[in-house]
Parts: structure tokens; C-alpha cells; sequence
């Protein structure tokens, strides 16, 4: 991509809120570094689809950007987006950045290269701009996907895929101290420091007073980075699925009685004993942590036994439980690998190895998780 014969240079833009800058961009812009003469990272200003949490202030991403690049001499960290008033459209960035003798890219990731259709000016953009566009984990990108960005832009697919690394799952580790995990430790301690990006440590911080063991947290933070990777792929709210993931367990230790009505608690006791702390988590989410999504909730209530009917996130704190990082029994990769593409799929398979599991081990399986297993089935053989 790089031209050196003095007489065009190619300039590719790399915007993104970076709320906070995370390894998958740094690992994006040092890639991009290597492939054009230069590279231009455009924080944002206003992002219209991150509006559950409170973002950084644009003064301080810029900074952490602007050290994140430092080692990088062709990559310029610039404040052009940081300066406009409302909604940015990349159509004016493009406008702002091309000139005579460079060659203009705009670095996507394959995720949002399925909405071309959806952005505003595409004949100017399409003068203007070269996509070039970075598969990411879980958008997978065929010659299709290519073709139908062709149809509405000029495109062409990286050479490289980008990490994951979410602004929400940054928040997520942050809340369990392991932010150095999602982005270079400098940032993850500026964020501590300055008191950012904590919204989850309300939910985190209580885990011992529920008295959770250090094993039960790991997995909770395992499950919640699931359901953020799920959900970012599968088109649903992040910040709810960390939510639901995050208080999923949240009953395991707990005795009913304090959160529960009696016949709530009477209704519990019907439930196999190793399902009825979702239900239970479900009320302590409600009545001692506030959560008043109902969609929330139902993902809490589902997670262990399912339901026909599941809506995306419930699907989705459903499949997180099973494939989260810490898990190793057999038939997991299975499930992981359906879940890279279709929830249904996933869900299903998610019922077949844990049936079989119980059938090796000589266990019943619930009536519940049953039929919403025939359910699954009936209707992936409809597909
Ligand atoms: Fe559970
Ligand atoms: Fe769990």
C-alpha cells in the first residue's frame, strides 16, 4: 500500500471513539502504520450508538491516544473530530483530509462495513475515499460482503484482522481490576486514577458481601466478556449483557428468604437444586442492585435451564455461561465455534453436550430445559 515515488502518498484515517483506547486499536493503528505513509487517528466526538454509559472526556482520549502512538512517526493523533459540533459524518472528515497527491483511505472494521448503505453522502464518498476495510473476530467477511460495500462505496479488505476490544468490556475488566487485559497498562492505571469507566464496580464490589468464592468471580468475569463479544456480534445492547452477566450468579451463595416472598421462595424449592439460584439471582438483581430491565432479568432468570422463545440477550447470557473462557469440558469448542456465527445453532448445541454430559453422569434433565431444547430443534430443522 505504501508508495514511495514522490509523487502520491497514501494517507489512511482510523476514526473510533477509543473510549478508552484498547490493545485491538493500538494493534489496528500500528498495522495500518506499516501499510501507508501515513495514518491520521481521528477520536470522535459523538458517538450515537454508545449512549447507555458516560464516555471520557475527549481531552483525555486524545492524550491517551496521543502517548498510545508516540513510537509510531507516521501516525498523527488529530483533534479534528474532537472539534465539531454534533454528530460527526465521515463524509466531511474525508472532505477535510483529502488533497492533491494523497491517495485517501478510510480504515473500518467489517463490522459496520454491512451499513454503507446506511451512511450519509456515499457519492461523495465514494470520490473521495477508499474504504479499507479490517475483518474483526466474529465478521467474518466473504467476497459477498465485499462486493456489496463495491455497490455503494469503493472498497478493498485489509490484509490483517483486528483484535477485540470493546469500550464496554474495557469497563468490564475495569470493574474487576484487570484492565491491563483490554488496554496497555498506562491507560487501564490513567483510567483508575482519574475514576473512569467504573460504572460496574457497584455490581463487582459487592461480590463478597454475596459471598462468592474467588473461583465463582473468575467465572463471572469470564461469562461477562462473553456476553459483551456475543452482543456486540449478534446486534445487542453491551452494556445489558454485562449487566445480566455480571449478576448472573449473584445467587449461587445466597439464602432465598432475605429477597424472596415466601411463596417465591416456596415456588424456588420446586426448581432441581442446581437451577433455582437463577430465579433467585434474578430477585436479588431486582431488589438489592436496582435492575429494572426486564430483559435483564429474564436473561438472569433463563441462564442455567433456557427457555423457548429466548430473546437475543437471553440467548446470550445462555451460551456466555457455557463457553466463557474458564470452561475446558468437552463439547465447549463446539458450541464457541456455533456461537461465532448463529445464536440458535449455538443454543442448540449448548443443550445436545449438556444432555449428553448428563446422561454420562447420570443425572436428570430438567423437564424445562427439554422442551425448550424441542423448541430449538423444531425450529433450526425449519431453517
Ligand atoms: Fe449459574
Ligand atoms: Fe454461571
Amino acid at each position: 500500500m505504501k508508495k514511495t515515488d514522490g509523487r502520491t502518498r497514501t494517507r489512511a484515517l482510523f476514526g473510533g471513539s477509543f473510549d478508552p483506547p484498547t490493545h485491538a486499536h493500538i494493534g489496528i493503528g500500528r498495522a495500518l502504520a506499516a501499510r501507508f505513509d501515513e495514518v491520521i487517528v481521528l477520536p470522535a466526538r459523538v458517538s450515537p450508538f454508545k449512549q447507555a454509559v458516560v464516555p471520557a472526556p475527549p481531552a483525555w482520549r486524545l492524550a491517551m491516544l496521543t502517548a498510545a502512538f508516540s513510537a509510531c512517526p507516521n501516525i498523527t493523533v488529530s483533534d479534528f473530530e474532537l472539534g465539531l459540533t454534533g454528530v460527526s459524518y465521515s463524509y466531511l472528515t474525508a472532505r477535510a483530509f483529502s488533497a492533491p497527491g494523497i491517495d485517501l483511505y478510510f480504515a473500518v472494521g467489517s463490522d459496520g462495513a454491512a451499513s454503507f448503505d446506511r451512511w450519509a453522502r456515499t457519492d461523495l464518498l465514494r470520490e473521495l475515499v477508499t474504504f479499507y476495510i479490517i475483518p474483526r473476530p466474529g465478521y467474518p467477511m466473504t467476497d459477498g460482503t465485499l462486493e456489496a460495500a463495491n455497490r455503494v462505496v469503493r472498497a478493498v479488505k485489509a490484509d490483517f484482522t483486528g483484535g477485540e476490544g470493546s469500550s464496554t468490556l474495557f469497563r468490564v475488566a475495569n470493574a474487576f481490576g484487570l484492565g491491563r487485559e483490554v488496554s496497555p497498562a498506562f491507560i487501564a492505571d490513567a483510567a483508575r486514577a482519574a475514576g473512569l469507566y467504573g460504572e460496574y464496580g457497584a455490581i463487582v464490589g459487592r461480590f463478597k458481601e454475596f459471598g462468592l468464592s474467588d473461583t465463582r468471580i473468575r467465572h463471572i468475569y469470564g461469562t461477562a466478556k462473553a456476553a459483551v463479544a456475543l452482543a456486540g456480534r449478534f446486534g445487542a445492547g453491551q452494556d445489558a449483557a454485562a449487566r445480566a452477566a455480571l449478576l448472573h450468579d449473584i445467587g449461587k451463595n445466597t439464602e432465598p428468604n432475605a429477597f424472596c416472598t415466601p411463596a417465591e421462595a416456596a415456588e424456588l424449592e420446586k426448581q432441581p437444586p442446581a437451577c433455582r439460584h437463577a430465579p433467585l439471582s434474578a430477585y436479588i438483581a431486582k431488589r438489592a442492585f436496582g435492575e429494572t430491565d426486564a430483559d435483564v432479568l429474564a436473561a438472569i432468570e433463563t441462564h442455567t435451564v433456557g427457555a423457548p422463545e429466548m430473546s437475543t440477550l437471553q440467548k446470550i447470557v445462555f451460551i456466555a455461561d457455557y463457553i466463557e473462557e474458564g470452561r475446558h469440558f468437552s463439547g465447549v469448542e463446539r458450541v464457541r465455534a456455533a456461537a461465532q456465527t448463529d445464536l440458535d445453532s449455538a443454543v442448540l448445541a449448548c443443550y445436545e453436550e449438556t444432555f449428553s454430559y448428563l446422561k454420562k453422569t447420570d443425572r436428570e434433565i430438567s423437564p424445562q430445559s427439554f422442551d425448550a431444547y424441542r423448541h430449538y430443534q423444531v425450529k433450526f430443522t425449519k431453517q
